[in-house]
């Protein structure tokens, strides 16, 4: 069974959505362990209500990025981690970590990538008109919010959203498409060609399109 570490600096919805999914019997993945470089992490108390070890490395005890992502590989490993699942963790990953994990490590973003990486992209996404935005479960790489796609979600942006309407409805899908990814590689279905990441089994279909605003005029 693949072994996780999930690693959180908030709220932690999507590591909820991810241990429901997985005593539901829906993913087969167990989570070894919960880091959070925020000890007030509410994902910390999360994992503890299901009896998932938790570690806290603070920014304080640990300087530079390098000595920092050390301590935590070490956490990590020291709890038999497999893959690696960010889930809201606001530090941006260096190499020892990646050369620990190397194409091991996934993240979630609450943007149709490449649109919109980085911060505040709910907000971006409002602001620059956009028809759709969305969440993406992509590998992660050196860069930011970069690595190869395994799975997107696209939701309507509506008029008059705000962007906690809007990142609540990202947000829900997030919730569906991130244990969805994880059983996918549990699955040994994820294969990785460059940028493309190929999933065994059945696809999308040309039928699986939407259009916001719909289109009204008599077709055909
Ligand atoms: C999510 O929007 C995720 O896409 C982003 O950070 C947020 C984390 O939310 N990377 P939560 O902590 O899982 O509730």
């Amino acid at each position: 069974m693949l072994k996780l570490g999930v690693l959180v600096s908030g709220g932690g919805t999507n590591l909820q959505a991810i241990i429901d999914a997985i005593e539901a019997g829906d993913l087969n993945a167990k989570i070894t362990v919960v880091l959070s470089d925020n000890p007030e992490a509410y994902g910390l108390k999360r994992a503890s209500a299901h009896g998932i070890p938790t570690e806290v490395v603070t920014r304080d005890g640990y300087p530079t990025k390098k000595t920092y992502d050390t301590r935590a590989v070490e956490l990590l490993r020291s709890h038999g981690v497999e893959y690696v699942v960010l889930a809201g963790f606001m530090r941006i990953i260096s190499k020892v970590f990646l050369a620990a994990f190397p194409m091991r490590i996934i993240n979630i973003h609450p943007s149709l990538l490449p649109s919109f990486p980085g911060l505040d992209v709910q907000q971006a996404a409002i602001e620059h008109g956009v028809r759709f935005s969305g969440c993406t479960v992509h590998f992660v790489d050196e860069g930011i919010d970069s690595g190869p796609i395994i799975i997107q979600a696209v939701v309507p942006v509506l008029d008059g959203d705000t962007e906690d309407l809007l990142s609540a409805r990202i947000l829900k899908e997030e919730h569906r498409i991130y244990p969805q990814a994880i059983q996918f590689i549990s699955e040994g279905r994820v294969r990785v060609h460059g940028r493309r990441v190929h999933i065994k089994g059945p696809g999308a279909s040309e039928s699986d399109h939407i259009v916001n605003p719909p289109i009204t005029l008599t077709e055909g």
